[in-house]
């Protein structure tokens, strides 16, 4: 509910975890309360009324051509492609796939192709942006992909409503069924689904196509290609709930929540339909704490009717980053006493307000946002990323403090914001294109449809950095297009703010029409700003751009490295300036760091061989920077303490070495083998630092709080790389041919001590019960192979991750010295066990 009261915003907790239609669990529709809501997350035992089956399994995938129809299995060889329906022979069985490549998905082909130095184009269309991956309409031989799969539906789904959805694909989407064109999609983010029910054969196979063709993209950072996120075939009776359309909303008084109920059913049927609504709320044991009926409305064919009810919670437990607490709102769809109908909508009850004088409050109480910006890919695995790698990402962003994440600069997938709503992580949820032409407009509805009942998120974006539309000439039409936006994200969802990312004094243009004002850099821009806008709630949208090569301490331009005390870009600041700056005004509600993980793409300051940016707080891998100590020194409260750098700088003896400290701690002192070198007080929200004449042995930062010791940390030079060890996040993962384990693989000495410096290069060898899916070790410049089964460690550490089959049993992981035949490093290995897990419904 929006309540604006003089200056504030308060904005009442909904959510949705997710979408309308996730977790995607096939709804029993027996039994009530805890067997209700265990039966559904079992999933895919009863099938009636609605299905939504995971259709990733079992396709094949070969590369068409951007230039020659002749290679593109002569596709637009004339003009006669669209003539007639039916006709399209290659979604048909008269086509042998057999030479295609079998694969499942999500699957991103950018990440497999190989790296290739071009530097091209203008400022805004360089590959170099993507990642040097040879994709764009000079690449026509590998920027255009079809998938291709069969499948079956029963003679039994006869009169039942049959939709093929995708999450999103990058980019250009055309969809044949059985012969026939269905539509087309363009874009790199937006969800979307086509209308199957007439074209399907009932009770035999059926032909599924899709060309995709990569060769133009939305962004000016790395965006995969191919269908990088989920497929589903949903099946539903012709009476059915629509799409997005359940809400919940909360507003909370005292100690109850009141929960606004609406959806909307649509009947595809050839008869009126008496449809009424049963909803009732499960809490996060299961228990039923609310209920709530709709009455019945006549809806003719083909027509659709909206649907409201009421219902409160007493003493809710409200969601918020400490207390990611989780309700379910149950809507089921009777037509003459029958269930029709039925889905299952997580959310969260909690109240967001942004205070233009004292910043942002959750459920009440004043929370800094301490935020970073995202991209959506991840080493080894590019942009299609299993969804347990978003739960990886988002416990690598919390252990640093990080509260809140901007899902930079679009829709994000599903999972991402489902392990938000779980694990307690602020979203600032943000659209691709900013316009308010169809696409544009299409592309911000999907998002605030799918995402709106979701807790996580607290600020809808509408774009960022528009340059022409921020000010100068075009700032009107700025103006009009972001009203046009916001208004529509208003209509949509009227419990949230609305604002985007600005690059500039937010004066005029697009910023005329938004709720709450975030900066881009620019830390001259917001006081004048609150002085003159008092009325005006202002976070940092994008913040920092600090730069740094993790394990590295000297910029080395021959090198295409930066030091890990002070990269930053011109137009950046480091964590230490920006937190400062948003730290110390209360009426700053924080804001966001560019970036938490290293992306690939936009690899600043240096280009070729650099693939990925050097912004990240981690690595592609996720393996922290020196930077993230800093984060974790005052974003968090339990006491911390970092010193760097390593301490192996064999033929440096004597000279200075710059020694820093991150702590939050009162006061460190420095020893080196023991002598102490001093005691610095710890300025609040800075760091301490010391030049030390290099002498191997050991550094030692000792941190005291009140004059006692409360933690201490020690380098040591190390000795050579003698052996190798395998660790991985989990020792135990589902067998559902989805699931992944990560492993550090790192270099010990002889005394099992990392060493910071190895660069060996390593093989690996996956065997039983799961697959290699990728590799990684977070060097902006390494050009070697995502998906062999190889890597070298970049500065002691590489990652690979493992994925499940769905057979239960014990994955073995391998690790030896690639190819040297003198092996200097013991090899060593790891058993991943997979236990059997109810897998989601599969088509
Ligand atoms: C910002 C932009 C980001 C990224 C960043 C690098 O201006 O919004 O996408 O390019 O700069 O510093």
């Amino acid at each position: 509910m929006i309540n604006i009261s003089r200056r504030t915003f308060v904005f009442s907790g909904m959510g949705l975890a997710g979408s309308c239609l996730l977790p995607r669990i096939v709804w029993a529709g027996t039994g009530q309360g805890q067997a209700e809501k265990q039966a559904w997350l079992q999933g895919g035992t009863a099938l009636a009324p609605r299905e939504q089956l995971q259709f990733d399994f079992g396709w094949r995938f070969a590369f068409g051509h951007g230039d020659d129809p002749g290679k593109d299995f002569g596709f637009g060889f004339g003009q006669g492609d669209f003539s007639k329906t039916g006709t399209f022979k290659i979604a048909t069985d008269k086509f042998d796939d057999a030479s295609w490549r079998a694969l499942n998905l999500p699957h991103d082909w950018a990440v497999e192709l190989p790296f290739v130095h071009d530097d091209k184009g203008d400022e805004d269309n360089r590959m170099v942006s993507h990642g040097y991956k040879p994709l764009g309409r000079r690449y026509p031989a590998t920027s255009v992909g079809w998938y291709r799969r069969a499948f079956e539906i029963p003679q039994s789904d006869r009169g039942r409503r049959i939709w093929i959805e995708f999450d999103g694909a990058m980019r250009d989407v055309m969809l044949f069924v059985n012969g026939c064109f269905i539509g087309r999609h363009d874009d790199s983010y937006s969800s979307f689904r086509f209308d199957l029910t007439d074209f399907l054969n009932y009770g035999g196979k059926n032909y599924i196509v899709l060309r995709v063709d990569a060769s133009f993209g939305d962004g000016w950072f790395y965006e995969g290609a191919g269908i990088y996120r989920h497929v589903w075939l949903t099946k539903t009776d012709p009476v059915h709930l629509g799409k997005w359309e359940t809400i919940v909303r909360s507003s909370v008084k005292g100690d109850a929540a009141t929960l606004a109920l609406a959806t909307l059913i649509e009947n595809d049927g050839e008869h009126v339909a008496n449809a009424s609504l049963e909803w009732s709320i499960v809490d996060a044991a299961g228990r039923m704490v609310a209920q709530a009926t709709s009455p019945a409305q006549a809806i003719a064919p083909h027509a659709s009717a909206d649907y409201r009810a009421e219902a409160s919670v007493s003493q809710p437990a409200l969601w918020s980053p400490d207390e990611p607490h989780l309700y379910t709102a149950i809507v089921k769809v009777i037509v003459d006493g029958k269930l029709r109908d039925a889905e299952q909508i997580p959310f969260g009850i909690r109240t967001a307000v942004f205070d233009p004088d004292r910043g942002f409050f959750l459920n009440g109480k004043p929370l800094k946002i301490q935020g970073t910006c995202n991209h959506q890919d991840h080493a080894g695995v590019g942009a299609a990323l299993p969804d347990r790698l978003q739960a990886f990402r988002i416990a690598v962003l919390q252990s640093m403090g990080c509260n809140g994440v901007r899902t930079s600069h679009n829709m994000p997938t599903p999972e991402w914001v489902e392990a938000c709503d779980r694990m307690g992580m602020l979203m600032m949820c943000e659209t691709r294109q900013m316009s308010s032409n169809p696409s544009g407009l299409q592309q911000l509805e999907t998002m605030v449809k799918r995402y709106r009942n979701s807790p996580s998120i607290i600020i809808w974006s509408i774009g960022n950095e528009e340059w022409v539309l921020q000010q100068g000439d075009m700032a009107p039409e700025g103006a009009r297009i972001a009203g046009t936006m916001v208004e529509r994200c208003h209509e949509l969802d009227p419990t949230r703010v609305v604002s985007a990312a600005v690059n500039g004094d937010n004066e005029q243009g697009v910023s005329e029409a938004l709720d709450i004002i975030g900066f881009n850099y620019h830390t001259d821009f917001p006081d004048a700003f609150h002085k003159k806008h008092p009325n005006k709630a202002v976070f940092g949208s994008e913040t920092s751009s600090a730069i740094s090569t993790r394990g590295e301490y000297v910029s080395d331009k021959t090198k295409n490295t930066v030091n890990s005390y002070d990269g930053v870009v011109d137009w950046g600041q480091t964590p230490e300036q920006w937190w400062n700056f948003y730290a110390t005004r209360e009426w700053m509600a924080g804001g966001f760091a560019w970036t938490g993980f290293d992306y690939r793409g936009e690899p600043t300051p240096y280009a070729w061989p650099s693939i990925s940016s050097q912004f990240g707080i981690v690595d592609m891998c996720g393996f922290p920077k020196d930077y993230f100590y800093y984060y974790k020194a005052w974003w968090k409260k339990a006491p911390s303490l970092h010193v760097f750098p390593h301490w192996n700088w064999h033929g440096k003896e004597g000279q200075e070495i710059s020694v820093w400290v991150y702590t939050n701690l009162d006061e460190v002192e420095l020893l080196l083998n023991g002598k102490s070198l001093g005691s610095k007080k710890v300025p609040r929200l800075g760091h301490v630092e010391w030049k030390v004449a290099y002498a191997p042995g050991v550094i030692e930062a000792r941190g005291s709080r009140n004059g006692q010791t409360v933690l201490t940390e020690r380098r040591e030079t190390t000795g050579p790389a003698q052996q190798l060890r395998l660790t991985a996040d989990r020792m135990e993962i589902g067998a559902d041919g989805q699931d992944v384990a990560m492993i550090t693989v790192e270099a010990l000495d002889a005394n099992g001590r990392p060493v910071p410096t190895a660069d060996n290069k390593l093989a690996f060898r996956i065997t039983g019960a799961g697959q290699l899916i990728g590799v990684g070790n977070g060097d902006p410049n390494c050009l070697e192979s995502d998906k062999e089964p190889r890597r070298s460690l970049f500065n002691g550490l590489a990652q690979v991750i493992v994925q499940s089959t769905d057979k239960a049993g014990a994955i073995l992981v391998e690790a030896v010295e690639d190819g040297a035949s003198a092996h200097a490093l013991r090899n060593t290995s790891l058993v991943i066990r997979t236990k059997k897990v109810a897998r989601k419904a599969i088509a």
